[in-house]
Order: structure tokens, then sequence, then C-alpha cells
């Protein structure tokens, strides 16, 4: 953990704050717009090194945090940002050892979130109705646990049709059409289940809220954003950043109930 390895993930950062992400192999070398720099000159340094480019860069040398390496990877469909991924665990009340049912797997960096929620003696099952996108995540997934993990399965297809056959302690869906899932859910979620969806657009939580609602068996369904404003602290400009990820998705809430 304090030195750098074959293999680890590393995520470079320059005076400017531009960011870099590698996986370190021995005899790779980074180029940038700065020169270049050998994976081997990194290898064995401790974290937090300081590492020169051929032309002379300083670039910053750490372990990418998870919200890092979300934002650094390569995507295929949009990923679900840092800022919400913190509100979906905690209000979805994901944790060890539950069984999660995800959808879309999109380039599965909420997997990613959600594997570490669940540790070693949970499950997640993520679901994708694109081939590519399916491939794309598998190879992301694969990159970022340097492997799949026994607890990670990914299959391809309708998220609908996998509700009963996973019959999940939490279902979390970001996909466009999360009411197209309600009926499923209704059916063959258990009894203090969780829901939670992700949509970019206001129409999309009214129509997931109203088909939660119709089917009678919901209670506690909360609908919220989340802001993410950064601060410039420097002398006296003490203000928020000019630029800010205005706006991402809505997250819906909800437990399954029995209403009977
Ligand atoms: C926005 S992306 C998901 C991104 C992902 N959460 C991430 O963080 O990388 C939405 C994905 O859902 C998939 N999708 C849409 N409807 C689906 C359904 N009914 N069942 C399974 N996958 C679905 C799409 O193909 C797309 O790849």
């Amino acid at each position: 953990m304090a030195e750098f390895a074959k293999g680890d993930h590393c995520l470079l950062t320059d005076g400017k704050g531009r960011k870099f992400l590698l996986t370190l192999d021995p005899g790779s070398v980074f180029h940038f717009h700065n020169g270049m720099v050998a994976h081997d000159d990194i290898i064995g340094r401790p974290q937090g090194s300081v590492v020169k480019s051929s032309l002379g860069g300083r670039l910053v040398a750490v372990q990418p945090r998870l919200a890092d390496y979300i934002l650094n990877m390569k995507r295929g469909a949009q990923v679900v940002y840092p800022k919400d991924i913190g509100p979906i665990l905690v209000w979805g009340d994901i944790g060890p050892d539950m069984t999660v049912l995800e959808a879309g797997t999109g380039s599965g960096a909420l997997t990613m979130a959600l594997l570490r929620a669940v540790g070693p003696g949970g499950r997640v099952v993520s679901v994708e109705r694109r081939d590519d996108h399916a491939e794309h995540a598998r190879r992301a997934l694969e990159a970022y646990l340097l492997g799949l993990p026994p607890n990670l399965e990914l299959r391809v297809g309708e998220v609908a049709d996998q509700v009963a056959d996973v019959g999940p302690d939490r279902l979390v869906l970001d996909l466009p059409e999360p009411f197209g899932v309600v009926e499923a859910a209704a059916e063959s979620l258990p009894s203090g289940a969780i829901w939670v969806s992700y949509v970019p657009t206001i129409p999309q939580v009214q129509q997931t809220t109203e088909a939660l609602r119709a089917a009678g068996c919901f209670a506690e369904i909360s609908n919220f954003e989340v802001m993410h404003r950064e601060w410039n602290i420097d002398g006296r400009s003490v203000r928020p950043d000019h630029r800010m990820v205005g706006h991402t998705g809505f997250i819906t809430v909800a437990r399954k109930i029995d209403p009977a």
C-alpha cells in the first residue's frame, strides 16, 4: 500500500491540476504534452511521490480514489457522478453482505461503488441490455478490479426479467425508463427491499413516482437532487468556483412493503 507496485493504479497530477490515470506496467512509458515518464520510475516509489517527466514536468503520483478513477477512466455510457454515488449508497442503505441488482451496467462506474459497498460477502448482479455497453463495462471492471471477482455477475438483457431470479435486497436503476421496471419490482422485490432510480429529467421522475404509487406496495417514496459546489480559497478571493457540474440526475428512493 505504501509503495507503488506493478499492477497498481496510479493517478498523476501536473502543476495545472490535469490528471492522468495509469495502471503500472513494467517497461511501459506514459507520454503527455510535457514529455514522458517510465512506469518503472514510479514502481517502488512511495505514494505521494513527485516524479519528473523527460521535459522537466513535475507530477504528483497517488493511488486514485474511486471518485478520481471514475472521473478519469475511459467511458462508454454516461457514468453516475461521484457526487450522486455517495447519496445513492447512503439513502439506498447499501451495505456489507447485501445482494444488489443493478441496471444498466453502462460504463461500470456505479458497479464499482456497489461492489465496494457490499464487500466480499455481498453480491452484485449488473444487467445491461446493449452488448457493446456490456462489453465495455466488463473490460472497465476487469481493469479496475484487476479481474472480475466471484461476487459480481454481469448479465446481458432486460433488468425487469431478472428481478424474480435475483430477489435482491436493493434494486439500483440508472436507465431512462425505470417506470418500466416497477411492475416486476412490485411482483418480485422482497418486502423491505429498497428501490433507487436515477434519471436526468423531471418527467422521468414524475412517471417513476406515479408508477411506484400506483403499484400500491411502495412506501417512503422520495425524490431529490444533489448540488456540489467547489469553493476557491486563495487570499482574499474566497468564493465559489466559476464552473460547476450544474445538473446530472434526480434520485428516487422507495421502500417495498407488504400492504396486505
Ligand atoms: C446511463 S447508462 C448507466 C451508467 C452506469 N450507471 C455507470 O455509472 O457507468 C444507462 C445504461 O442502461 C442501459 N439500459 C437501458 N434500459 C435498460 C434495461 N431496461 N435493462 C438493462 N439495461 C438497460 C443502457 O443501454 C445504458 O448502457
